[in-house]
């Protein structure tokens, strides 16, 4: 992992907004991104994942600050969904997966034995690749979570409006709340996910590649949609699009995989993790700089 070249105790405010004026990278053109995340919502401790006896991910350090948004990029197979499914418990629900090491939120061990994974999901949410919404009416996927999960709400329909207009779908759907969601486009059904996941009001929003399935302008309109809801949440996304990763995130987190000397296996491990500046502009990593300028991956 990356080790800063200042830190955020030393480096004057002034100093960092000069420097962020002149990469016009990212979201930091307008942001002021401390050198180290301030506040972490999430942190992954020495964190180690194996399917069966494969070594999938190996001793993975992360700080996940709060109402950030932060990318994890890398090569296929180099573990990104797999440490992103650690951060809600979703590699539970995978047989044979065992997680090593600490996942922590606000401070507290979301593996530790007393720790119910369904309670740490409705604070993490997760929005997946493919747009999944239930064979149910509009209104009704983003009811079900807070039915489900018994959340104490005064009036559905002022919560299906809010999360709707949180997500920037209201305007297209308002007239038809009661048809299937089948009936919506891709782009306009990954924001029904994320008004479904915003509907039981998580603190963390995870996403796997939430735009890999979408055109340029639904997938813009996913951009716009993270960058607004920032305000509100702490967002980790997985993306293989480096651009997207450029505009959107305030840090990056590289991941590579490195084959085993003896199996050949190939197991994941993060290389750097910096501002989305650094990591674009300055890395500090040759296996960095070789992703991200397409020579490698
Ligand atoms: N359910 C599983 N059972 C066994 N091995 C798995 C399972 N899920 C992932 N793996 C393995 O773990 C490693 C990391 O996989 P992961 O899906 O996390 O990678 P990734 O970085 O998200 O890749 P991609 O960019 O292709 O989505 C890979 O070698 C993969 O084959
Ligand atoms: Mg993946």
């Amino acid at each position: 992992m990356s080790t800063h070249p200042a830190t955020a105790s030393t480096r004057p405010a002034s100093e960092d907004s000069r420097e962020i004026s002149m990469t016009g990278i990212g979201s930091e053109s307008e942001r002021e991104i401390p050198d180290i995340p301030p506040n972490p919502v999430m942190e992954a401790l020495k964190l180690n994942v194996f399917y069966g006896d494969f070594h999938a991910v190996h001793d993975v350090n992360l700080s996940f600050g709060k109402n950030e948004i932060t990318a994890l990029i890398g090569p296929s197979g180099c573990g990104k969904s797999t440490v992103l499914r650690c951060l809600n418990r979703m590699n539970d629900l995978v047989s044979g997966a065992r997680v090593e090491g600490e996942v922590t939120y606000h401070g507290q061990n979301i593996y530790a034995r007393n720790v119910d994974p369904i309670a740490v999901r409705t604070q993490v949410g997760m929005v997946f690749q493919k747009p999944n919404p239930f064979p149910k009416s509009i209104y009704d996927n983003i009811a079900y979570g807070p039915r489900v999960t018994g959340m104490k709400v005064e009036n559905m329909d002022d919560l299906v409006e809010e999360a709707l207009r949180a997500a920037a779908l209201w305007e297209e759907v308002k007239d038809k709340l009661k048809q299937s969601a089948y009936g919506l486009s891709g782009g306009q059904q990954q924001r029904l996910c994320i008004a479904r996941t915003i509907a039981t009001k998580p603190d963390v929003i995870l996403m796997d590649e939430p735009c890999s399935a979408l055109d340029p302008i639904a997938t813009s309109r996913i951009e716009d949609l993270m960058v607004g809801l920032r305000d509100d949440y702490t967002i980790i996304i997985v993306t293989h699009n480096m651009q997207q990763a450029a505009r959107v995130s305030d840090r990056t987190a590289f991941f590579t995989a490195r084959p085993d000397e003896t199996t050949g296996n190939r197991t994941g491990l993060l290389v750097e993790f910096d501002r989305t500046s650094n990591i674009f502009a300055n890395p500090n990593d040759k296996r960095t700089e070789d992703y991200i300028s397409g020579r490698f991956g």
